[in-house]
Formats: C-alpha cells, structure tokens, sequence
C-alpha cells in the first residue's frame, strides 16, 4: 500500500489534536507572525517523512541533492528496476476512489490547509494549469503549490482520456480554490489553442477572484522549486513588473510569424501564403509559453482593446505561445511592461518564470559555449526531462518553476524536490 493505513492516520489525526492543544495552551503573547518552536511543532506532521510509505524512501534525499555519486548511482539503478516501476505508478483510478473522502484525501496527502505565514495569505497568487495526461504528475504538482489563500485553474484538454479528466476532476472537487475551467479546449499542438486555453483560465481566475497579486501559467510536468513564502517575496520585489524571456526572434523562427500556418489531418502545416504584417506593427518578440504576471498584465490581456487584434492576427501562426506573451510583454501602458528596446529583452535564464535546459545549450563545465552541463535525465523534443542528477544545480537557480519532469521515467527527481521544499516551507524557508 502506497500511502498510509487508516490506522496510522487515526494516530496522526489524534496525535494534530494534542499538538493544536498544546499550541493553544501556549501563551498568547506568541507572535503568529515569524518562528517559533511551537509553529514548528503544531506542523511538524506535514513534514514528508519515510512512514509515508512511498517506494522512493529507499533513496537518500540529502546526498542525491548534494550530488553525491554513490546516492546518484543508486537511484539511477533503482529507477529502472520493473518492480520499482510497477510501484511507483498509480492508476487515475486510484484518485477517482481515494477522493471520494475528501478530508481523508487531504489528510493522507498531506495538503496544508492553513497559511503557514500571515505573509502568504497577505499576497494571494493565482494559477493557470494546463494538462493533458499524467494525472500522477499533477496531483503532486498540486500538492507542492497548494495553500488556501491562492486560487488555481485546470485546464484538461478535451481530448485527454476520459480517466484522466475523471480522475482530475475528482481531485479538483476536493478543494474550495480549485476548479476546471469553464470552457475546456481540444489543444493541437503548435496551434493557436494552446494559448487560447490558459487565456480561458486566465479569465475565470480573473472573474472568480479579486484578490490575487500575481499569477503563473504551469504544464503538469512543471514543478516548484521554491516554497510559497520564496515565490511570495521573489513576487513583491519585482515591484509590479512581470518576469518571463521576451527577446528578439532569432532568424530560424521568423517563417512562424511571417507564414500562413494551417491544420491539416491534426497537424499544423506550413503555408508558401504570407501573412499581414501584425496590427498596429507591434513588434513581435521571442518568449515561451510559461509568465509571471501580474494582475494588472491579465487585465489588459482581457481588456486592451488591442489584444482582439493580436488574438485574430495570432490564429494562423506557429507555435503562438512563444510570442504572444512575450509580445503583450512589451506593448506600451501594459501593468509591469518594459519598452519594446533591445536594451530591455530579457533571456529565460534571466526571467525567473521557468528553468528549462535545452539539449542545444547543454556542454561541458567550463566551455564558454555551454549553458548549464548535461542532462541528467532524458530528452523529449530538445528538452531535458529532468533526473535526480539535475537536482542539485537546479535547486540553486532563482526560476520559480522547473520543467519538465516525469514521475513515469524518474521519481526520485521529483521525490527529493518535494521533500526539500516541504521541509523548508515548515522551517520557515530561508
Ligand atoms: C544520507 O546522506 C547524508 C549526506 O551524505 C548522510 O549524512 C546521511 O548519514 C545519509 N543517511 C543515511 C540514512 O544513510
Ligand atoms: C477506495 O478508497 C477507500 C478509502 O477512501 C479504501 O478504503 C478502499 O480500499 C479503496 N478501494 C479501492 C478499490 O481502491
Ligand atoms: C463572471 O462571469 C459571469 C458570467 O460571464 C458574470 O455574470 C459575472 O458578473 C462575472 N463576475 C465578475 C466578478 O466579473
């Protein structure tokens, strides 16, 4: 069994109610806001911990997130033995059932249901999720950013499994601040709709809740590399602005904004046909699809009587996630916008949105052509899909989110991340 027993839980549960007594006999005069012992002590049970029985407790979490060897090359062993693989994964099934309890679900899951700091739930955040498989990779995605000041939309493409979108859906309704968005697409990839879909969230976020400061857009095989407390104080010291890479279009990506683009049999082709130039000659910047915005961004993104046009014109492009932020990004009287000047482009290394390593900028330590050195995990379309290797150098980097990762292919990756944050989130980060 994967998660705890029913009894364990009761010891947990009886165990919370002695602490939290404890913690109210203490004197008032306790400051809620900082640390003390006894906030510490009232959580502790929220800590990931090996009596939550999950196969990847078998790994040494503190020297895999040093790097050392012997750890590393253990876990890579491990990894790709069949029973470890067999149980490791669960089937969407098993989401459909075990949230059928929802405060049992939260519980054995280990959901923090209260702020852990009056500084969190002073600065709410909000969440597009955009998601197509994986259900697994999801639910712990969740787990790692959930607080229930924050607010969070899942997008689950239309043409998803219908046991994904069940076992989704049933996750979803276990939380107040978690919903499906209203109108769910069918995604093709390269097109037009992929934009379209964290928009639809976009607008629902907007509608359902004044409250949010900021908000980011993740994948399901996105995952935090910083607690909420980090990400809340990284979010105020940009001071209004927004951080994501808005730079010029390299020469081999023009064809994607300069062409006619078509879908034909699913796919998205193409065209010899020229494209008007972009309306009112907005300067089209490169980017990808993954922001940190904030409230102010996604109110012109929703009501700048320019952005119907942009919308229209970006309908028969490539790939229209990697310029269509990046774009708004530089579009004067934007909330949080830098001026469309090359002096003003930012990289993805310097935005703090996402920490992607492209196989292209990969090499050696030391060589002035290398970005970061070599994937540890896998490759999928040019992109590193992280392994427990990586954790190290990545966990010293300022981007907030990471991707991608793959609890299918590498576990301990994400097992020792989440285990890492959650141990800093309860000690009080930093
Ligand atoms: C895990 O690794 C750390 C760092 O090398 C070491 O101090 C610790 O003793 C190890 N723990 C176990 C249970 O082997
Ligand atoms: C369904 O979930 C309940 C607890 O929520 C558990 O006791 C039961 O064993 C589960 N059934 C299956 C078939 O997994
Ligand atoms: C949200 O959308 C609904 C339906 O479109 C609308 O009636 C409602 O006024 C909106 N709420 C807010 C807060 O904008």
């Amino acid at each position: 069994m994967r998660l705890v027993h029913r009894g364990q839980l009761q010891l947990l549960l009886t165990l919370s109610v002695v602490l939290v007594s404890l913690w109210m006999l203490y004197p008032l005069s306790c400051p809620r806001r900082g640390w003390s012992p006894t906030y510490s002590l009232s959580n502790s049970w929220l800590e990931y911990t090996d009596d939550d029985g999950v196969p990847e407790k078998v790994c040494n979490c503190s020297a895999i997130l040093q790097g050392e060897r012997e750890a590393l090359d253990q876990a890579k062993s491990l990894i790709i033995t069949e029973d470890f693989q067999k149980s490791v994964r669960i089937p969407d099934e098993y989401y459909i059932n075990a949230t059928q309890d929802c405060s049992e679900f939260r519980l054995r899951r280990k959901y923090l249901m209260s702020p852990l700091s009056q500084e969190e739930e002073d600065f709410p955040l909000a969440y597009s999720i955009v998601v197509h498989q994986k259900v697994q990779n999801f639910e712990r995605l969740l787990r790692a950013i959930y607080a229930p000041q924050n607010i969070y939309c899942v997008h689950v493409d239309k043409k998803s499994d219908v046991s994904v979108f069940a076992a989704i859906q049933a996750i979803t309704s276990c939380f107040p601040n978690v919903f499906m968005v209203s109108k769910p697409l069918s995604v093709v990839y390269g097109h037009w709709s992929r934009v379209q879909a964290d928009i639809n969230c976009m607008a629902d976020l907007y509608n359902i809740s004044t409250e949010w400061k900021y908000l980011m857009n993740l994948c399901g095989q996105d995952f935090p590399l910083k607690t909420n407390l980090e990400i809340v104080r990284m979010l105020r010291s940009l001071r209004g602005g927004n951080s994501m890479q808005s730079e010029q279009t390299p020469d081999d990506k023009k064809s994607r904004v300069t062409n006619v683009h078509e879908i034909i049999d699913g796919k998205i082709q193409e065209t010899s046909k020229k494209k008007r130039p972009p309306p009112f000659n907005l300067p089209i910047l490169a980017g990808n699809a993954y922001i940190v915005v904030s409230r102010g961004y996604i109110r012109s993104v929703l009501e700048d009587n320019r952005i119907p046009a942009l919308i229209e014109w970006s309908k028969d492009t490539y790939a229209a996630e990697e310029f269509f932020w990046a774009t708004i990004q530089r579009m004067p009287g934007v909330p949080g916008s830098t001026w469309p000047n090359r002096k003003y482009d930012v990289t993805d290394l310097n935005a703090i949105a996402r920490l992607v390593k492209w196989e292209a900028h990969e090499g050696p330590q030391g060589s002035l052509q290398s970005v970061y050195t070599e994937c540890h995990g896998h490759h999928v379309r040019g992109i590193c899909v992280y392994g427990a290797g990586d954790l190290q150098w990545m966990v010293e980097q300022h981007h907030l989110f990471a991707n991608k990762f793959d609890i299918d292919r590498d576990p301990i990756a994400v097992y020792c991340l989440e285990k890492y944050l959650r141990h800093k989130a309860l000690a009080g980060a930093d």
